[in-house]
């Protein structure tokens, strides 16, 4: 089982990335990628002492992010093949968001590194903008 998912994880890393720029030091990211929907449920207790899961847009973005593919390159806490969603809640504010939604649906690279973000154009801007409101929830206070 573990040793399937690691050979997956390998063959998603190396079709996302196109190069091996991250093959043999992170390991750790081998562990848990292939099952989403339950890494999804498992940050929201440790994020914060303020209870977080009352919020409604982290409910709902957290939910949107779920159903999707986010969580295949991103976690909360760790720089998967996409940055950790905490960082990027750190770097960015309220003002940030509807660049955030676009960048989501159109994909791109260049702010965290080379590796491209995959577009998502048959998310809508008001999906988008609600996960991106769940992740800018997660900042570190
Ligand atoms: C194929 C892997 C992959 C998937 C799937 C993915 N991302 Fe990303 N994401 C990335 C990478 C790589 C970056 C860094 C891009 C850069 O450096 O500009 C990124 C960056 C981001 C950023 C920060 C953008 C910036 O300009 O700082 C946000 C927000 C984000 N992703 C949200 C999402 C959401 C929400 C989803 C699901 C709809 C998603 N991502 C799906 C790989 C992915």
């Amino acid at each position: 089982m573990k040793k399937m998912s690691i050979v997956i994880c390998i063959a998603f890393l190396a079709y996302a990335c196109g190069n091996s720029n991250q093959n043999s030091s992170d390991q750790s990211a081998a562990s848990g990628t292939s099952t989403p929907q339950t890494e999804a449920a498992a940050p929201a207790p440790a994020t914060a002492s303020t209870d977080l899961s009352d919020n409604p847009d982290y409910k709902k973005g957290l939910a949107l992010i779920a159903k999707n593919d986010c969580l295949t390159c991103h976690k909360v806490d760790e720089k998967l093949i996409g940055p950790a969603y905490r960082d990027v809640a750190n770097k960015y504010t309220d003002k940030d968001i509807p660049m955030l939604a676009a960048k989501i649906i159109k994909g791109g690279s260049g702010v965290w590194g080379q590796v491209p973000m995959t577009p998502h154009p048959n998310l809508s801007v008001a999906d988008a903008e609600q996960m991106v409101k769940y992740i800018l929830l997660l900042k570190k206070s």
